[in-house]
């Protein structure tokens, strides 16, 4: 096991993640945006019209950075966005306040078994979240296909993997799982079909993040 990513119970994952974003949360925005790749491009392939009446969740939202760039191309979706860290939703909500009482910002975990968006959701996005809630992941990529109604799309922006065992170890001090375990999963689940898949190198292939869409059949 790398360090970082041991097989946690949920309550002493999700502590985990408060206590890292307590600090992280201050220079979230100064940074990711020079390694959080993927996440315009994942947010411009949501096949769905750009005037459509729809119901998005956001798994993760962190600072609220897709949420924005999901109120921009859908301005009649209601945009759902939850997140573990308290400190990562006070500023998703001071900088989506902007788009009013269309964006909800719930703060608590997304887990298995929750009733609340039961078939509601006609997308759910898990942006850069799903690698960091180990071992938990695939728990919730069951209680996204709950909350999905038929027909609607998982949404998927990630790392995806490195051949360099020094990166790995890196990021997953940081918690961060990098197996190319999350394009597998979505794959080899037969409740979805593909609608978009790409895997590509950052900066020179020190590692790969990978994009998936796939609907609900
Ligand atoms: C790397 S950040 C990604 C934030 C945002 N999606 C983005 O792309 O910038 C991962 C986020 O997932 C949140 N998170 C981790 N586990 C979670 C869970 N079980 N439920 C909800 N949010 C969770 C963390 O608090 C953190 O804000």
């Amino acid at each position: 096991m790398l360090p970082g990513i041991s097989a946690k119970s949920e309550k002493e994952q999700n502590q985990t993640i408060q206590n890292y974003y307590k600090f992280q949360s201050k220079i979230y925005d100064l940074t990711r945006w020079s390694f959080l790749f993927g996440r315009i491009g994942i947010v411009k392939q949501i096949p769905f019209p750009r005037d459509a009446k729809i119901n998005i969740l956001e798994v993760g939202c962190g600072t609220g950075y897709n949420i924005r760039l999901l109120a921009k191309r859908f301005p009649n979706a209601t945009i759902t966005g939850m997140d573990v860290s308290e400190d990562m939703i006070d500023i998703a909500t001071k900088q989506t306040a902007r788009f009013g009482d269309r964006i909800n910002l719930i703060c608590g975990p997304y887990m298995k078994g929750s009733k609340d968006f039961n078939e509601q959701m006609d997308v759910i996005l898990f942006s850069y979240s799903l690698t960091m809630i180990n071992p938990q992941w695939s728990e919730l990529l069951e209680q996204a296909k709950v909350d999905l109604k038929k027909g609607g799309v998982v949404a998927l922006a990630d790392f995806h993997n490195s051949n360099f065992g020094f990166f790995k170890r890196h990021m997953s001090n940081h918690h961060v799982r990098m197996d190319g375990h999350l394009l597998k999963a979505f794959k080899d689940d037969s409740d979805y079909t593909s609608v978009y898949e790409k895997v590509k190198a950052a900066y020179l292939g020190i590692w790969h993040y990978v994009m998936y869409i796939g609907r609900k059949k």
